[in-house]
């Protein structure tokens, strides 16, 4: 398969059902697809069915699976206690509109696991998660400003659809009004003593908003040192902290990275893994904070003295009885055990294929995710002496590695039968087997090959830039 138009070719002669269905698409759906990662050429993959690590598109194409819902699926694909769970649960009502029993079940294991959960408010995703977050925040401390960090994302609504991709101090979207932008102040992460000025600079900042496991769930690490000074700085200026937890909750362990990394945010997103693949998101924190949605007077009438949350599906029963078993498996440390040594193998057995080939990047990422980062410059390449000396934390060169490399990257692990969730990157479940990654591997190395043949990546040893 050598050059692109062969690939492309290949890749729609196995998925003539596939193409169909794009065409349809096209005519229906605005933008031709319901989320925009899900884009992608010839055509999307159209999934038909999945189990535990692996999926299956409606020509009958296998893959691995390291998009996993993006990333909310921890026990893998048609888990049967899950399913079981919903069904039960959809038997006797699949919502009310009520408070119901699971709610309070699923809560109480939510605040039980998560350190910073004293009271829990559900949502219907991550992206409402963080809206209510930065609501509840401005409520408690009577301040409008948010401070967030470059490369950090937070989901799609209008305060942080911007900055979070190279160049990130440009608007993230069309349609957000430009004033919104004043009630954000964005720094680059990292620097203690800048966040310390700034808040001190701006005393109308009510919250400090990030990512705990670094930008994109690790694809730019950060330093915990970094991230326990955070907590320092923002306690000692009266300022909130939110942990946007939506991947990293009941992933990087099972109390999200806050109680991996042994910091305590007064404030926390979470959704994801937590509605055990089912929609739903939650914010959770500590109680004096939370105190804002507390309904102290005339219900009906003291809306302008509390932070007013509606929601027709919050806590849907469904999603609730999916929250639950999740969550439980997640408490008795199994499943986080087995989807980390996944991620171990292949992180492992990835960047063992770019040392054997000399390629010009390295394999990386915390707990059950994966990163893979391709060195594209090459008088960077030249200067490294060894793999290691690639090795970076600026978030320009980690999430601005060139658009044609990362969609023919996709387009080939796809060909050959794996699924990642965004970039270079992806997670693992509990049920991925040895024999999954294993494969994946396999179709990895034939990826790279195939990239630097392509002259879209370098070797170590290479004296011609790669093509843009
Ligand atoms: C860290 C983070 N926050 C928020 C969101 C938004 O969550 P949702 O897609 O459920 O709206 C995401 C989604 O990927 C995320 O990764």
């Amino acid at each position: 398969m050598s050059t692109t138009n062969d690939l492309m070719e290949a890749f729609a002669a196995r998925r003539p059902k596939s193409a169909a269905m794009f065409e349809r698409a096209r005519k229906t759906l605005a933008g031709a697809v319901g989320h925009d990662l899900r884009y992608s050429l010839p055509m999307p993959i159209y999934i038909q069915r999945g189990s535990g690590g692996r999926k299956w598109d409606i020509d009958g194409n296998e893959y691995v699976d390291f998009l996993m819902g993006n990333g909310a699926l921890l026990l893998g694909h048609a888990d049967p206690e899950v399913v079981e769970a919903i069904g039960r649960a959809a038997a006797l009502g699949t919502h009310f509109g009520n408070d119901h029993p699971l709610h309070i079940e699923w809560a109480e294991l939510v605040q039980r696991l998560i350190p910073c959960a004293e009271r829990v408010r559900f949502t219907n995703s991550g992206t409402e998660a963080t809206q209510l977050a930065l609501r509840i925040a401005r409520a408690a401390t009577g301040r409008n400003r948010i401070l967030r960090f470059a490369g950090h994302f937070h989901g799609w609504h209008d305060d942080v659809v911007h900055g979070f991709q190279p160049p990130f101090e440009a608007d993230g979207s069309l349609g957000v009004p430009p004033q919104v932008r004043q009630g954000l102040v964005t720094i680059p992460d990292g620097d203690l003593n800048l966040l310390d000025e700034t808040l001190a600079k701006h005393n109308d900042i009510a919250a400090v908003i990030l990512e705990p496991s670094g930008a994109s769930w690790g694809r730019v690490p950060i330093d915990v040192n970094w991230l326990r000074g955070v907590r320092e700085v923002t306690a000692r200026r009266g300022v909130l902290l939110i942990f946007d937890e939506v991947v990293t909750g009941f992933r990087f362990s099972s109390g999200g990275a806050q109680k991996l990394y042994g910091v305590t945010p007064d404030l926390c997103c979470l959704a994801k893994v937590m509605a055990g693949g089912m929609p739903g998101g939650a914010v959770a924190g500590r109680e004096p904070v939370m105190r804002v949605f507390d309904i102290t007077g005339d219900p009906h009438h003291d809306r302008h003295q509390r932070v007013v949350h509606f929601g027709t599906f919050n806590a849907s029963p469904t999603a609730a009885a999916a929250g639950i078993v999740v969550l439980r498996r997640v408490a008795d440390g199994t499943a986080i055990a087995q989807a980390d040594a996944a991620a171990l193998r292949l992180r492992d057995g990835w960047d063992a294929v770019l040392e054997r080939h000399g390629i010009a990047g390295y394999v990386y990422g915390p707990a059950s995710t994966y990163h893979v980062y391709f060195e594209t410059n090459l008088d960077r390449v030249r200067q490294a002496e060894s793999r290691r000396d690639l090795h970076t934390t600026d978030p320009a060169r980690l999430k601005g590695m060139p658009g044609r490399l990362i969609a023919q990257y996709q387009l080939r692990m796809r060909f050959g039968g794996v699924d990642n969730m965004s970039s270079t990157g992806g997670v693992t479940c509990a049920a991925h087997s040895p024999d999954d990654i294993d494969r994946a591997t396999a179709v990895f190395e034939q990826t790279v090959i195939a990239l630097r043949d392509e002259g879209l990546i370098l070797g170590l040893a290479s004296t011609k830039s790669p093509e843009a």
